[in-house]
């Protein structure tokens, strides 16, 4: 029969040592809160739920954790903190108080854990009471660390209450445990508080255990999270697992060393992120495309043979197969590009559909714009979509042409293949295939008058230079 296995995860403390108005399990790396790291690790290995320890930020952290795994989460309420025994206790007694089986206990700071080592533990603790994983660190301070008798792990001392012998042992605690529920609440009644904190351990369970079976981790991957160096240090680790499965699946990440790719981004095979683009939230980006250098990206889908040149910042966006954007582009939430579509340096977007081969290319502001097929929007085009109290639409027809330094007063029509004059003001709608020129007068050539002016400005200025008369 399959190993029946619940997971708890600690998450009740407020983190003194990050300095953070944020409870620490709230911190994020790569895309995800600490806690949404722990508990994805302990479902990824098994647990069929999750029973989260909640007490700073409550609220928050059920959230998060409801919004991404809905139904294998539940909580249960440390109102105050007295140590992680005490939080183990309200989660047996508030949510597990009738579960036979395996329960898997994780601290909500430890990011990296990777579910292989998880795995590894539950199959050599299966019928056992307790099992552990330990690792080795050069500089262990801080750490629980594993008391040994004849090989076998028979304890764990917190730093805090080590002796100088017990002080120079380099195998720590990393405090990921596999325990029988039977044997986990009758022990975890049993606890006290006489230590050098005044807390409820829940290291002293391992004593309590006599049965021990243990697990090497690699203590990188293992660990833990209390200030912020080691928030950066966790993220460093999760950046390169991110990326090197990225990459060995097959997307040329040209520079992971640079890249920041969120865990719930996908990069297809073949396609080319170069260095030091950031993907944010829920990135797609498909095969055969290109996201060039320094772009950052939030929720934006880059379809097959979509070229976004260097430093294009975009948002809540689809960019089209074939389509290109940027160099220096900003395309703001809502911005749907079609295919082979082109928006160019300088300009920026916002909730509008461009249709197929339409170009905006050079300096120009589109917001809440139906743009249709073929379409060019000239240099310094501004379609003024807000007049203070509302946004407006701006529809332009297949095959419009607009030429430059134009603006569109919105609510306005373009019709299919109309002109619009350069420097116009557009207020009225344009009927299909008709030119509109809305300039402020008719041009007016006066011959040689330059020239003259010129001498007119010469003379100025050299009776400006002149010395003053003395009197
Ligand atoms: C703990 C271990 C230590 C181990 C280290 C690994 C104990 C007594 N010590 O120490 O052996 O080497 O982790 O990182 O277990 N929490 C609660 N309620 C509480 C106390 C803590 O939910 O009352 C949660 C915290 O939010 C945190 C986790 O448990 O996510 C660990 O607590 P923390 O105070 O960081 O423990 P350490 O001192 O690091
Ligand atoms: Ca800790």
């Amino acid at each position: 029969m399959s190993q029946d296995v619940v997971a708890i995860v600690l998450a009740a403390g407020q983190g003194t040592r990050m300095k953070s108005a944020l409870p620490k399990v709230l911190h994020r790396i790569a895309g995800r809160t600490l806690v949404e790291w722990s508990v994805a690790a302990a479902l990824d290995a098994g647990a069929r739920e999750c029973v989260v320890v909640v007490g700073h930020g409550r609220d928050t952290v059920e959230d998060v954790t409801r919004r991404r795994f809905g139904e294998r989460v539940r909580f249960a309420l440390q109102t105050e903190q007295h140590g992680t025994g005490h939080a183990v206790r309200c989660a047996m007694e508030q949510a597990l108080a009738d579960f036979e089986g395996t329960v898997l206990i994780l601290y909500g700071d430890c990011p990296a854990t990777p579910p292989a080592t998880l795995k590894e533990l539950l199959a050599k603790t299966r019928g056992r009471r307790l099992g552990l994983v330990t690792a080795r660190l050069s500089s262990p301070r801080g750490y629980g660390r594993i008391l040994r008798r004849e090989g076998r792990v028979v304890g764990i001392r917190e730093d805090k209450d080590c002796d100088a012998s017990e002080r120079a042992i380099d195998e720590v605690n990393p405090g990921i445990y596999a325990v029988d529920a039977a044997f986990l609440r009758a022990a975890i009644a049993d606890l006290g508080s006489d230590n050098a904190q005044g807390e409820l351990y829940l290291t002293d369970v391992v004593a309590m255990a006599e049965d021990v079976v243990d697990v090497q981790g690699e203590m990188r991957q293992l660990q833990g999270v209390n200030d912020r160096w080691q928030l950066a240090a966790c993220a460093a680790v999760l950046r390169e697992r991110i990326n090197e499965a990225l990459a060995r699946a097959g997307a040329g990440l040209v520079d992971p060393s640079t890249t920041y790719i969120d865990a719930d981004c996908v990069v297809e095979a073949d396609a080319t992120v170069a260095p030091q683009v950031h993907l944010r939230g829920r990135c797609v980006v498909r095969s055969g495309a290109h996201v060039d250098v320094g772009c950052v990206l939030r929720d934006v889908e880059v379809a097959a043979g979509a070229y976004l040149q260097p430093y294009t910042v975009a948002a809540d966006s689809h960019i089209g197969e074939r389509a290109q954007v940027g160099p220096f582009a900003h395309l703001r939430p809502q911005t749907i590009l079609s295919e082979g579509s082109k928006v160019g340096n300088f300009c920026e977007t916002k909730k509008t559909t461009l249709g197929k081969g339409s170009k905006v290319n050079h300096l120009a502001y589109v917001g809440d714009g139906v743009i249709g097929a073929r379409v060019n929007v000239g240099a310094g085009v501004i379609f003024c979509n807000y007049d203070g109290v509302q946004k407006h639409t701006t529809t332009l027809e297949d095959d419009v042409f607009v030429g430059s330094d134009s603006q569109l007063v919105a609510p306005v029509t373009i019709g299919q293949g109309a002109y619009v004059a350069s420097g116009s003001t557009i207020t009225k709608d344009v009927p299909a295939g008709a030119l509109a020129i809305a300039r402020h007068r008719k041009q007016d050539n006066k011959e040689g008058y330059a020239t003259r002016l010129r001498e007119r400005f010469a003379a100025a200025k050299r009776s400006a230079d002149e010395p003053d008369e003395p009197e």
